[in-house]
C-alpha cells in the first residue's frame, strides 16, 4: 500500500484530486468510483472548483457508487444520491445519466443489488475508486462479520455505523437499518484504489489496515490484497 501523510484536510483532499485529474487527463471516459461521508467533501469541491476552471472535464467520465441506504427516496437529503448531487454532479458537466448509485426506492433490492453488479461489470470495471473508512473498518457498507460479500448486495447496518451516521439524522432512529453496496468483489474489480482517512478517530481502524494482516472482522485490511492502493491520510491518523 503506498501512503500519503498530509498536513491537513485541504492537502488530503488535494492530494487526492490531483489523482483523479491524472485519471481523468490520461483517459477521459473512465470510470470512478465514488464515496460519500464526510471525508471526500473537500476532494469533491477540488474536483468542482477544477471543472468551473476549465481544468477538467466530465464530460466522458462515468461514475459508480459504492452504496446507498435501504430504503431511502433520491430526495431524502440523507440519502446518497442526494449527497452525490449537492456535493458534486449538479456542479459538473457530466451527463447525470452516467451516475450511478443503487436505488434505494428497489421494490426488490436483491435484484437492484445484481442489476448494480451487472452495471459495474458492463462497464468493465472501475479506473479509480474512491474509498473512505468506516471507525469500525467498514468499507462501503461492508460490515465486520465472518463472512464478506464479493458481489453488490443488501446488508444490515451494524450499531456503531447506525450510531456513527446518527449524527445526520434526527435521532438514531432514523437512520435505515439496511443498505444496498458493492462487495468486496466489486470493489477489487477496480485498476486503483485510494482510500482516505482523517481525524483521531480513524486511528484504530487504520492501524488495523497496516497491520498487514487479513481479518473479515475488519473489511479494510482486506485492501492488502490489492495491488494498487493508496492510502491519503492527515498525520494526526498514523499518529
Ligand atoms: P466518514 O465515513 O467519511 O463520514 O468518516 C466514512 C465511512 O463510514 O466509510
Amino acid at each position: 500500500m503506498n501512503i500519503i501523510v498530509c498536513k491537513s484536510y485541504d492537502e488530503m483532499s488535494q492530494r487526492a484530486a490531483q489523482m483523479v485529474a491524472a485519471q481523468i487527463k490520461s483517459k477521459p471516459s473512465s470510470v470512478i468510483g465514488l464515496a460519500t461521508g464526510s471525508t471526500p467533501e473537500g476532494l469533491y469541491a477540488q474536483l468542482v472548483e477544477m471543472c468551473k476552471n476549465g481544468e477538467l472535464s466530465f464530460k466522458d467520465v462515468t461514475t459508480v457508487n459504492l452504496d446507498e441506504y435501504y430504503p431511502i427516496n433520491p430526495t431524502n437529503d440523507q440519502s446518497y444520491r442526494y449527497f452525490m448531487n449537492y456535493h458534486l454532479f449538479d456542479h459538473l458537466d457530466i451527463d447525470k445519466a452516467n451516475t450511478n448509485v443503487p436505488d434505494g426506492t428497489a421494490a426488490d433490492p436483491v435484484a437492484e443489488a445484481h442489476r448494480y453488479e451487472q452495471k459495474i461489470t458492463d462497464l468493465g470495471g472501475i479506473d479509480l475508486q474512491i474509498l473512505g473508512i468506516g471507525r469500525n473498518g467498514h468499507i462501503g457498507f461492508n460490515e465486520p462479520d465472518q463472512k464478506l460479500m464479493l458481489d453488490t448486495h443488501v446488508t444490515d447496518l451494524t450499531p456503531d455505523t447506525i450510531d456513527a451516521n446518527s449524527r445526520f439524522f434526527a435521532s438514531a432512529n432514523d437512520v435505515p437499518r439496511q443498505a444496498l453496496t458493492m462487495g468486496m468483489g466489486s470493489i477489487f474489480k477496480a485498476k486503483s484504489i485510494i482510500i482516505m482517512a482523517t481525524g483521531a478517530n480513524k486511528k484504530k481502524a487504520v492501524s488495523a489496515m497496516l497491520e498487514r494482516t487479513v481479518d473479515t472482522s475488519f473489511p479494510a485490511t482486506m485492501l492488502n490484497f490489492h495491488p494498487n492502493v493508496t492510502l491519503i491520510c492527515t498525520a494526526d491518523v498514523l499518529e
